[in-house]
């Protein structure tokens, strides 16, 4: 899959399969096991986060792998593409060696003064808890992590002498199919007609 390529274009970043045509992972058959997962998974995530249940419908977008070889790493970036993100691991061990996602905070409200969190002689730690600039998911075989598709992300650097692998998906979330009230949800993509860029409809 990744042929010849071993990262992307930008030095020393990982191969990401979404810039070279891999992007549909979720539809081969060899990925139907984690789709099933997936489906469980984020169904618990946003019962917890207090969606009711059945008020949405969650669609796979697009999935693709993401090879890191030793020194490799992903800079900081989200995906406005999308609502949910999740991220399936098929290595690492739990130490963060290989690598690791980096959740910025989007806005450390408890700094209060913004910016104050910088540590040095400042009067805030920059690791006071409720301040956290970020916060470091290491990497580790069988974990599936969700998290908000507009929340900045990075992985931090290979530094194993080991390749990692992982399987990112970005999730939309619609209104249920039928004719259902949308309000505040974009509609079921069933109900959507695209336009040619003529403004006819696409036949
Ligand atoms: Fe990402």
């Amino acid at each position: 899959m990744r042929g010849s390529a071993e990262g992307n274009s930008e030095p020393g970043c990982a191969w990401t399969g979404d810039l070279h045509g891999h992007h549909q992972i979720h539809r081969c058959q060899d990925a139907a096991w984690l789709v099933e997962q997936l489906e469980k998974y984020v169904a618990d995530y946003l019962l917890g986060l207090g969606f009711k249940p059945g008020s949405v419908c969650v669609h796979i977008q697009r999935s693709w792998p993401v090879i890191s070889e030793p020194g490799q790493l992903i800079g900081r970036h989200h995906h406005p593409n999308a609502h949910l993100s999740a991220v399936y691991y098929l290595s690492g061990n739990g130490s963060g060696k290989c690598g690791a996602l980096r959740l910025f905070n989007p806005n450390p409200l408890n700094e209060l003064i913004p910016g104050m969190a910088v540590g040095g002689q400042g009067p805030l730690e920059a690791s006071a808890a409720r301040s956290i600039s970020h916060h470091d998911v290491a990497a580790h075989a069988g974990l599936l992590l969700l998290f908000p598709a507009r929340l900045d992300h990075a992985v931090l650097e290979n530094c194993s002498d080991n390749t990692r692998f992982s399987i990112s998906f970005d999730l939309v979330l619609t209104a249920p199919p039928g004719p259902t009230s949308a309000e505040y949800l974009p509609p079921h993509p069933s109900l959507w007609d695209p336009l040619r860029q003529d403004g006819n409809l696409m036949p």
